[in-house]
């Protein structure tokens, strides 16, 4: 059993590419709409609801966790590993996205969360391995909530996107990686302002190098199970734009209380 999770629906892009990718399993994927969005926390509140959500995983039996979710990869991977790492396997984004950059020699632009962007976290997995590597980090934390409700025709959402583009352009990037699960959903938009910048998203990057560990347990059908900490029902219709959830997400015991 493959556990998954992320503050909201941003996460489901990362199932979309593990199950694109072949993988067939039972997953279980925990949307924390409760504290969405973790990118305005700090990293004790985020290390707090990951932490329960670690032990969620534990007892519903899974044998992985794939922290889908970029915010709590930079800010409380090394902490959550430390902690679980003799009852289940870590999967962090930001560290298994950062070797595919070793040659790259362009500029590379982030957009990510307050948090990400503030913890420097893919500056300092990059430049570990590519130490001259030029790195442009860019907050755009309201793509969160224009992705969570919906906004992405309203004008000033599309005014906001087209100001964080441009800025990367500008920038001289050629290739952006969209370090927050939330962000692939708006590819499109994005492509509209850019058309000729790469947009990277790291779940394709951690897919291609955990993927043989992946088939190893592989079942012979896929199984989803859907947990969110509040409003099943939103949860529902807004995930639902992004992956096909057949199955009633349910609001998780710990989340009650
Ligand atoms: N989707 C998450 C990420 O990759 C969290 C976004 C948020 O809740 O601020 O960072």
């Amino acid at each position: 059993m493959i556990g998954l999770f992320d503050s909201g629906v941003g996460g489901l892009s990362v199932l979309k590419a593990i199950t694109e990718n072949g993988i067939k399993d039972d997953f279980i994927y925990f949307g924390d709409t409760k504290n969405v969005p973790y990118g305005t926390k700090t990293k004790d509140e985020i290390l707090s609801f990951t932490k329960d959500i670690m032990e969620f995983f534990i007892k519903k039996g899974a044998d992985c966790a794939i922290m889908a979710c970029n915010t709590s990869s930079a800010l409380v991977y090394e902490d959550l590993r430390k902690k679980f790492s003799d009852k289940i396997k870590i999967y962090p984004l930001i560290q298994y996205a950062a070797p595919f950059f070793k040659n790259e020699k362009e500029t590379i632009g982030v957009m990510a969360t307050n948090a990400t962007v503030k913890s420097r976290a893919y500056t300092r997995e990059i430049t570990k391995i590519n130490p001259r590597a030029n790195i442009v980090e860019l907050e755009c934390q309201k793509f969160v909530e224009i992705v969570e409700k919906m906004l992405y025709s309203d004008p000033l959402s599309l005014n906001y996107i087209e100001e964080k583009v441009e800025y990367l352009k500008n920038a001289e990037c050629k290739k952006i990686i969209l370090g927050c699960t939330h962000f692939p959903y708006l590819v499109p938009v994005f492509k509209k302002f850019a058309p000729d910048i790469e947009f990277i998203d790291p779940a394709k990057l951690l897919i291609k190098s955990i993927q043989k560990e992946l088939f190893v347990n592989q079942s012979e059908e896929s199984s989803f199970e859907f947990y969110v900490s509040s409003d099943p029902e939103s949860f529902k219709q807004s995930g639902s734009m992004f992956f096909d959830i057949k199955e009633q997400p349910k609001l998780a015991e710990f989340a009650k209380v």
